[in-house]
């Protein structure tokens, strides 16, 4: 039987990467995001592949946005197999002294309650049928310090403790939980923050031992092999995919 995969920010960069390549495995899809245009694009180019796929329109930082995509998605297809929770944004950039209280209770709020909230409401789902795979996304600011993104990176980092503390608690019940940490990859939201951080840029791609970006579909791959039973064994980890990036820092 098909599975079912929901993809929270599926519009977009990586999230959409890796819907288009659970597609070729038969991997039927909910794409989550805030923006209906290119949601209901991810959809169209997935009914394309052959795969049923439906759009949620949703901000993964309102509980109730959240628990509906959840409800949403058991009542069309009667379960969830995997879960990419990938829903993010930078911020602007900048000193944290300088980053505005609300910007960075905006960005905690998608990039970690978000996460949370969708972790909460999965799981139980995933629990009550026996099990189900969650990848949740993180970063390289996730597992090393960075200049000019403090709370991007604190939300990265809590990331990797939910990850790790689910599996403490849940892999008896059939559940895996892994995170994935990518470097600088080429997505929108790479490419507005180094147009408003230009110096950032520089560094980056400097400081990155295979001299280049990464790309969308190299992530897909990566979250794919981690959904499927060929990673069976695989739990509570926290993969880099950085060309070399965190582990040269
Ligand atoms: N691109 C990178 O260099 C990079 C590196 C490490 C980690 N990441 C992480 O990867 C994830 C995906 O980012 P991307 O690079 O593909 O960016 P992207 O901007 O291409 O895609 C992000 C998607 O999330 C959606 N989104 C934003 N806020 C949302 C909300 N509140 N509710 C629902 N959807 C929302 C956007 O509309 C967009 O479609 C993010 O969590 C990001 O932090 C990206």
């Amino acid at each position: 039987m098909s599975k079912t995969a929901i993809i929270t920010g599926g519009g977009s960069g990586i999230g959409k990467a890796t819907a288009l390549r659970l597609a070729e495995e038969g991997v039927n899809a909910v794409i989550v995001d805030v923006d209906s245009e290119s949601g209901e694009g991810a959809v169209q180019e997935l009914k394309d592949k052959g795969v049923d796929a439906i759009f949620i329109k949703a901000d993964v930082s309102k509980k109730e946005d959240v628990k509906r995509y959840v409800d949403q998605t058991v009542d069309h297809f009667g379960g969830i197999d995997y879960f990419f929770n990938n829903a993010g944004i930078s911020g602007s950039g900048g000193h944290y002294l300088d980053t505005s209280v609300d910007e960075i209770e905006q960005i905690i709020g998608i990039n970690l309650l978000g996460a949370m909230y969708g972790v909460r409401y999965v799981a139980e789902v995933m629990v009550k049928n026996g099990g189900g795979s969650i990848v949740n996304t993180s970063s390289s600011a996730g597992v090393i310090g960075q200049d000019s993104v403090v709370t991007y990176s604190a939300t990265k980092h809590g990331i990797v403790g939910l990850t790790k503390s689910m599996v403490a608690e849940y892999a008896k019940d059939g559940l895996r939980v892994n995170a994935i940490a990518p470097g600088p990859t080429e997505t929108k939201m790479v490419k507005e923050f180094y147009e408003a951080n230009p110096k950032m840029k520089e560094n980056a791609t400097g400081g990155i031992p295979q001299k280049r970006l990464g790309t969308p579909e190299e992530v897909a791959e990566l979250v794919t092999f981690l959904f499927t039973s060929k990673a069976q064994y695989i739990n509570g980890e926290v993969i880099r995919i950085d060309g070399g990036f965190t582990n040269t820092k």
